[in-house]
């Protein structure tokens, strides 16, 4: 199957990024959003994203043009999915609200095309299970910020077909991301070794073994990862970082255990960046 058409449902953070490399990919792409507000603002969004690359000469002007003439926004999900061959959920993480979703896409999508969820931690396979398709259903896992971020995550839930992923891939590398298939698993790789990195440094600091800057200091210039392990956190959130961890450790076990030290920031509101204060401290936006 060739992929012409895209909807993407939901233009917050992730949605309105989508919409910008599929866009990009040359696909049609449809953005659906609950008003047109929302999606003015997606829109307003994707547009001075594309400007930037122009400016910076990433992105030629020809190509920023015609990729904003295969843009379109819909209120009605129904409508958006009616002709697509492929659709992409990005609403909130919240597995009731994907799941009356996905029951509504079904019956509005054509019977060739397939549903996909940016879901960053639930189940594909119970999503799946909702429709009557779950062999053409998967995971499109995109990272923030869609439009820079290399990887796509295609998770695959049990009855996922194999010519369903080939799709995917091939969608993944016209919107220019490299792709890699995982089975679904909690926290996928990349939220799971995040979380363990991160939770480790955690138990560093704790322990005295050295300094947080230091700490950073040594992953970077040691391991080469481009954010020491507390920039990363700060940048995530240390109450979503801790949600997470929560999670790996109820369904992977203990030693995704949350750091007692890292409990403890969070109960002090020592939330990051979005806060002002984490594990480092921030004046406006930048690391004291
Ligand atoms: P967000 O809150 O920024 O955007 C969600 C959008 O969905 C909002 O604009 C909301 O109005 C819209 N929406 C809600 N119900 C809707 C409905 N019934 N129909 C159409 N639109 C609806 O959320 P964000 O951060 O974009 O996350 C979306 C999904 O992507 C979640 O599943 C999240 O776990 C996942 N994700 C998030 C990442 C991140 O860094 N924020 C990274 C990778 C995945």
């Amino acid at each position: 199957m060739s992929v012409q058409k895209v909807a993407v449902i939901g233009s917050g953070l992730m949605g309105r990024g989508i919409a910008h490399v599929a866009a990009l990919g040359g696909f049609q792409t449809v953005v659906v959003d609950v008003s047109d507000e929302i999606l003015q603002k997606a829109m307003d969004n994707i547009r001075s994203e594309m400007e930037k690359g122009v400016s910076l000469g990433k992105l030629a002007p020809d190509a920023k043009d015609e990729a904003l003439g295969r843009l379109v926004v819909e209120t009605s999900l129904e409508k958006a999915a009616g002709d697509a061959d492929l659709v992409i959920e990005a609403i909130p993480e919240d597995m009731k609200l994907k799941i009356d979703t996905f029951t509504r896409l079904d019956q509005s999508a054509p019977s060739g095309a397939i549903l996909a969820s940016n879901t960053s931690s639930l189940s594909i396979t119970e999503m799946a299970a909702v429709t009557k398709r779950p062999k053409q259903f998967l995971g499109m896992h995109f990272f923030n910020p869609v439009h820079k971020m290399k990887l796509l995550e295609i998770v695959v839930g049990l009855e996922t077909s194999v010519g369903t992923i080939k799709v995917a891939e091939e969608v993944g590398r016209r919107m220019g991301k490299e792709t890699i298939v995982i089975k679904e698993s909690p926290g996928f790789i990349t939220s799971r070794i995040n979380a363990i990195i991160g939770n480790e440094a955690f138990h560093m600091l704790q322990e005295g073994v050295a300094s947080a800057e230091d700490i950073d200091k040594a992953v970077k210039l040691g391991l080469n990862h481009p954010m020491g392990p507390f920039e990363m956190v700060d940048l995530v959130g240390l109450d979503t970082r801790l949600h997470i961890l929560e999670y790996l450790h109820k369904t992977l076990g203990d030693k995704f255990r949350p750091a007692p030290l890292m409990v403890q920031y969070v109960r002090a509101g020592r939330l990051g960046r979005k806060v002002g204060r984490g594990v480092h401290d921030y004046q406006a936006g930048e690391k004291k």
